[in-house]
């Protein structure tokens, strides 16, 4: 009899106490309590809404519980901003931009206009726009990532619009367990360096079901990043979906492994799926890659390695072999059409020449030509684990030439 007195008494205290703290918020949600930026002073003017946005930010990411931090319709100006946790929250932090946020006349930093960082069940979703307003790529100074995660763990960015942005559109930095789910992602085919969706030093990655199309690489996987999924992305224009690019820095980086790409469309741009190392790239390893289930339409290049990646022609270690080793990757299931008469050019590096690749089932159309392909330095199966020195020349010429009439015969079926 005690005990059902003081649970009935305690379940009336929760009651009250609930009622009682939802009175000074917006309003209640399943989603826990609403923290609405244009109650912390946020207004659809130029000025800068940094400080408003840090206020909302700093008592949803204290509130305890699930919380919302809630950009309504509007179109809100701020400057360089970081969301920065850990997060007192027991629950989720989910972020709602229903709104339209642009830099407008604001600061912005090299790095990243608008950051989380630190946060453990992070959701960032809505209806709304990220505008990096970034049009006119060219006349900016800085490049800044529309959106970083940063050290973000257990986390999901879903649904948002993102347009022209000055540097990538979202950057995955040293992250865990985070999916971009249903993004709209776009910026005109000439901006440089306006990559989709960008993942480093990141592991357990998910990027699905997303439309991107921009003046660079839709995806792009760089040094670090271990199991990413890529699933259901329509791709371009831009510069299709990519490992890399790898191995520009002097210092060695962290190796690339896990990745599957699959079941997405890459149409209208310059490359399909490619793994890119730059010359003279320090050692490290791309390994267990796997691009399947691809349709191509109108690529110039659909399949593609290159060890020799530089850009713009300007290369500090320009005409040196890439030390990147490329191993266990496998292009299959990948139809469509070339816009050029190669439709695979596996380019590998003389000192490290790529191991174990394997490509089945494709099926590419070159115009009326047939297609050819171009292959260097690739050795179909590993002597041992380690990549040791480059094998002997004559065997991988031996293995290059079979190759090539392998994936010859595959493109004429
Ligand atoms: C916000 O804008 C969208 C589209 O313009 C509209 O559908 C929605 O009803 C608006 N929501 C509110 C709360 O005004
Ligand atoms: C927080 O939200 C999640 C789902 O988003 C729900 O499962 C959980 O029960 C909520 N927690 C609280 C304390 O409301
Ligand atoms: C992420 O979620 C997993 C599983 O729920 C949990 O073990 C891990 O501690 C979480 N990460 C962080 C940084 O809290
Ligand atoms: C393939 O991707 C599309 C999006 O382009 C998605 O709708 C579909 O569910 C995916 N199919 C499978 C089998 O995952
Ligand atoms: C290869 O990568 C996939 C995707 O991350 C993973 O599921 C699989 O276990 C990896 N295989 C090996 C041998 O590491």
């Amino acid at each position: 009899m005690a005990t059902s007195t003081s649970s009935l008494l305690l379940c009336f205290f929760v009651a009250l106490y609930a009622g009682g703290h939802a009175e000074g918020k917006s309003q209640a949600s399943t989603a826990g309590d609403v923290y609405d930026v244009t109650e912390y002073g946020a207004k659809t003017t130029n000025r800068d809404n940094k400080d408003a946005f840090l206020a909302a930010w700093r008592a949803a990411c204290g509130g305890g519980g699930n919380a919302t931090l809630l950009f309504p319709n509007g179109t809100f100006a701020v400057g360089a901003v970081e969301f920065a946790g850990p997060c007192r929250n027991v629950g989720a932090v989910v972020v709602v931009i229903d709104g339209v946020l642009q830099p407008g006349g604001c600061r912005l930093s090299d790095d990243a206009w608008i950051t989380f960082s630190g946060v453990n069940n992070l959701v960032v979703t809505g209806a709304g726009t990220l505008d990096g307003q970034g049009d006119q790529s060219d006349k900016w100074k800085s490049k800044p990532t529309t959106l970083l995660l940063e050290d973000v763990t257990n986390s999901s960015v879903r649904d948002l619009r993102f347009i022209n942005s000055r540097g990538f559109h979202v950057n995955l930095r040293h992250c865990t367990h985070v999916a971009a789910t249903g993004l709209h992602i776009r910026a005109a085919a000439e901006s440089r360096n306006t990559d989709g969706i960008h993942v480093g030093l990141s592991a357990h990655v998910r990027i699905l079901d997303s439309t991107i199309g921009t003046g660079d690489d839709c995806v792009s996987v760089g040094p670090g990043s271990t199991d990413v999924v890529v699933d259901g992305v329509v791709c371009g224009p831009g510069h299709g979906i990519s490992v890399g690019s790898l191995g520009k820095e002097s210092e060695e980086e962290a190796d690339v492994r896990g990745l599957v790409v699959r079941n997405c469309t890459v149409a209208g741009t310059t490359n399909g799926v490619r793994i890119k190392t730059w010359p003279g790239s320090p050692p490290s390893r791309a390994s267990n890659i796997t691009f399947e289930d691809i349709t191509m339409a109108a690529v110039a290049n659909p399949i593609i390695i290159d060890q020799q990646y530089c850009p713009q022609g300007r290369c500090a270690g320009a005409g040196k072999p890439s030390l990147v080793q490329i191993s266990d990757v496998t292009f299959s299931q990948i139809q469509g059409t070339s816009s050029s008469r190669i439709a695979v050019q596996l380019l590998c590096s003389e000192e490290r020449p790529c191991l174990d690749v394997r490509l089945v089932n494709i099926s590419l159309t070159c115009g009326d030509s047939p297609c050819a392909t171009e292959i260097v330095h690739v050795q179909a199966a590993p002597p041992s684990p380690a990549p040791g020195p480059a094998a002997p020349a004559r065997l991988v010429e031996e293995q290059q030439a079979d190759q090539a009439s392998e994936i010859l015969e595959q493109l004429r079926q």
